[in-house]
C-alpha cells in the first residue's frame, strides 16, 4: 500500500485563461497568471491498494461517479502508466469551500490529487511535471502547485517539449494584496468551465478577439505586477475578466447573477471614493475583489453591504500545494 496525502489552495486568475488549443492535450489557448490563496484549501488522500477493484473518489464525504470520477482516474492512468502500476486507487477529499461554484474547487482539487497520487505512486517528478499532469486534467490547477503569482503560458510549448507546466513569477510576499471572495451564490454552477469555454468557442462573435486581446492584457498584467505597481495591474485584471466574460455573454455563457452585477457596481464605486479596488469573476457568479492589505477593511465593509453578497472571505496570496503525510509499506 502506498498513501499520500496533499493540502492545495485555489487560485484566482489575475489574466484569465479561457479557450483551448486544437488538438487535444488540453493547452490553453492563451497565457495566464494568476495568484494562490490561503485561507481556503482542498485537501486529498490518495491510496493505491490491490485490495481495490476499481477506483473510488469520495467528495466532501460522499462517493462520487460517472463523469466526475472518470476524470480522476483519467488523471490516475497517466500516473499508473508512467509507474509501471496497475493498482486502482481510494481517493479522499475534501474542500473547506463550495464545490464546483466558481470558487476554484478544480483548480485546487486536481492539483492536490496529481501531487498526492505521483507521491503516492512513489514517482520522483519535479514541480514542473506534476503542474503539467494537473493541467491536463484542469489547465487551472497546473498554478495551485505554486504558491504566489503563477503564470501558465502555453506559447513556451513547443513541439518537441511536451511538458507545459506552470512557473511561479512573484512570491506570496512580493505585493501587500488582499483578496476579497464575495459569495453571492451557494449552489454548484449550472455550466463547468470546460463546457463554458466550448461554446463560447463555437458560437460567441467575439472569441476571436478575446484571443488577441488577452496575450496583450496578459504582458501589461505581468510587467505592472513585476513592477510592483497595483492599480496598472487591478485595471489588467478587471478589463481581462470583463473581456473574457463579455466573449462568453455573447455566446449565452452567462455566469453572474443580479449580486454580480451589484457588487462590480460597488467596486467602481470604491474607485471612485479613491480607494484601491479591482474586481475579476471565474466561471460563477461570485466577485473576488483586489485590495491592498491597508485598504481590505473598509473594501470589505462596502462590499458585505452590497444586496445579494451572502458572505465575504478575506484571503491573500499563499502556498503552493504540499504533501503533509506519506507512507510508502510493501503490500
Ligand atoms: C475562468 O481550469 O476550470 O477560472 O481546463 O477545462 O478544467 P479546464 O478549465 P478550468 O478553467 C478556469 C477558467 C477560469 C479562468 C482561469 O482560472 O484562468
Amino acid at each position: 500500500m502506498s498513501r499520500s496525502t496533499v493540502v492545495a489552495h485555489p487560485n484566482i486568475a489575475l489574466s484569465k485563461y479561457w479557450g483551448k488549443r486544437d488538438g487535444g492535450g488540453n493547452v490553453p489557448a492563451v497565457p495566464s497568471l494568476s495568484v494562490t490563496l490561503e485561507g481556503m484549501s482542498t485537501r486529498t488522500t490518495v491510496r493505491f491498494g490491490e485490495d481495490l477493484a476499481a477506483d473510488r473518489f469520495v467528495l466532501d464525504g460522499v462517493e462520487v461517479r460517472g463523469e466526475a470520477r472518470d476524470r480522476v482516474s483519467q488523471l490516475l492512468d497517466r500516473v499508473r502508466v508512467a509507474a509501471g502500476d496497475e493498482r486502482r486507487a481510494d481517493v479522499v477529499s475534501r474542500n473547506d469551500f463550495p464545490t464546483a461554484s466558481g470558487l476554484a474547487s478544480s483548480a485546487s482539487g486536481f492539483a492536490a490529487l496529481a501531487l498526492a497520487a505521483v507521491r503516492a505512486a512513489g514517482l520522483d517528478w519535479d514541480a514542473a511535471r506534476v503542474s503539467d499532469l494537473a493541467r491536463r486534467s484542469s489547465a487551472s490547477a497546473a498554478r495551485s502547485l505554486f504558491g504566489g503569482f503563477v503564470e501558465l503560458d502555453p506559447r513556451r510549448l513547443t513541439s518537441d517539449l511536451d511538458v507545459l507546466g506552470a512557473v511561479c513569477v512573484a512570491p506570496s510576499l512580493h505585493l501587500d494584496l488582499a483578496v476579497l471572495v464575495c459569495v453571492t451564490s451557494e449552489h454548484a454552477k449550472a455550466l463547468g468551465s470546460t463546457g463554458g469555454m466550448r461554446v463560447t468557442a463555437e458560437r460567441s462573435p467575439y472569441y476571436r478577439a478575446w484571443l488577441d486581446e488577452a496575450p496583450q492584457l496578459h504582458e501589461r498584467l505581468r510587467s505592472a505586477l513585476l513592477a510592483r505597481d497595483f492599480e496598472a495591474m487591478g485595471y489588467c485584471a478587471e478589463a481581462s475578466a470583463l473581456a473574457m466574460h463579455a466573449s462568453a455573454i455573447a455566446a449565452g455563457v452567462v455566469y453572474w447573477n443580479a449580486a454580480t452585477v451589484d457588487a462590480l457596481a460597488a467596486v467602481r464605486g470604491l474607485r471612485a471614493g479613491g480607494l484601491a479596488a479591482f474586481a475579476t469573476v471565474d466561471a460563477g457568479p461570485h466577485v473576488k475583489v483586489l485590495t491592498l492589505a491597508s485598504d481590505a477593511a473598509t473594501v470589505e465593509r462596502t462590499m458585505r453591504a452590497v444586496p445579494g453578497v451572502l458572505r465575504v472571505l478575506r484571503t491573500r496570496p499563499g502556498d503552493g500545494a504540499r504533501v503533509v503525510e506519506r507512507e510508502d509499506a510493501a503490500s
